[in-house]
């Protein structure tokens, strides 16, 4: 696991959205990963203004989506679908058959999760794979407990990202879905590369505790520990209760790695 620093937000989005540029451009049918979130929605801002400003091209891109609440139609604003048409898809230059997120609405629930695995699959499966971090240290919607090796299924949600997601829902938390569709564990950690990207005072705890360990069922985003090739990008806000803080600025400074990320800054 590597961890670069950034001074803030802007930056943050800036630096993630390059990253995935930088994919797209270097192979132009990469099947990614993507994610929705608040922290998201800087990236995909910062994606669109590639594609319309410097002509970044999507189409031959394949995407599968993290997660989807269960019962919400796709046209229906609080879903994960609403989410990824308003903020990307309808932007850029991506069909949108190939746009993938697991179906909320289908019939047999159980039979969705396997299939979404299965497509992925047959995809070729994901180059690379964009992460946010729940505050409970979800990953999709993993929450806290669930098997490292689970593969894409029905998940119930716990009562903290009933909490956290229920802004969306008007602050409503009874109105938020119970169950979700996600990605397993297992499923992310097949991706060929992954990027978590952490914004904010409100993670800190969280980022702490995902990043210095112990590696536990209670934090899902740990078992990312075992990746060989996860990035994650955090602001200096999220960074705030690190207490390895200084090992990491020093990594900054002589891991060509990371050197050649620092020469990606805005
Ligand atoms: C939701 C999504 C997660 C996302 C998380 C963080 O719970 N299912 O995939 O990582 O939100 O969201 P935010 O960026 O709004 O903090």
């Amino acid at each position: 696991m590597k961890v670069f620093l950034c001074d803030n937000r802007k930056i943050l989005a800036s630096l993630t959205a390059e990253l995935l540029a930088k994919q797209v451009r270097q192979k132009p049918d990469s099947i990614l990963g993507l994610a929705t979130g608040r922290t998201m929605e800087s990236i995909y801002a910062e994606l669109v203004a590639r594609y319309k400003n410097h002509g970044l091209d999507f189409s031959s891109c394949t995407t599968f989506n993290l997660d989807e609440y269960v019962g919400l139609h796709k046209t229906n604003k609080q879903s994960y679908h609403y989410y990824m048409n308003e903020h990307l898809f309808r932007h850029i230059n991506i069909e949108e058959t190939r746009t993938h997120l697991p179906d909320g609405m289908a019939h047999d629930l159980i039979l969705e999760g396997q299939n979404y695995d299965e497509a992925i699959g047959k995809a070729g499966g994901i180059d690379l794979q964009l992460l946010g971090l729940g505050e409970n240290g979800h990953i999709g919607f993993n929450e806290p407990l669930s098997s490292f090796k689970s593969r894409s299924r029905l998940v119930v949600l716990s009562p903290e990202s009933l909490e956290q997601n229920s802004c969306i829902f008007d602050g409503n938390i009874n109105a938020v879905p119970v169950q979700a569709l996600t990605m397993g564990i297992g499923t992310i950690m097949e991706s060929r590369k992954i990027i978590l990207t952490v914004s904010g005072k409100s993670k800190s705890s969280i980022l702490k505790k995902f990043l210095e360990g112990p590696i536990t069922a209670q934090i899902s985003a740990t078992a990312l520990h075992y990746h060989n090739n996860c990035l994650v990008l955090a602001d200096k806000e999220a960074a705030s209760e690190l207490t390895t803080r200084h090992i990491l600025d020093h990594f900054m400074l002589h891991d060509p790695e990371l050197k050649e990320i620092e020469r990606m800054l805005p």
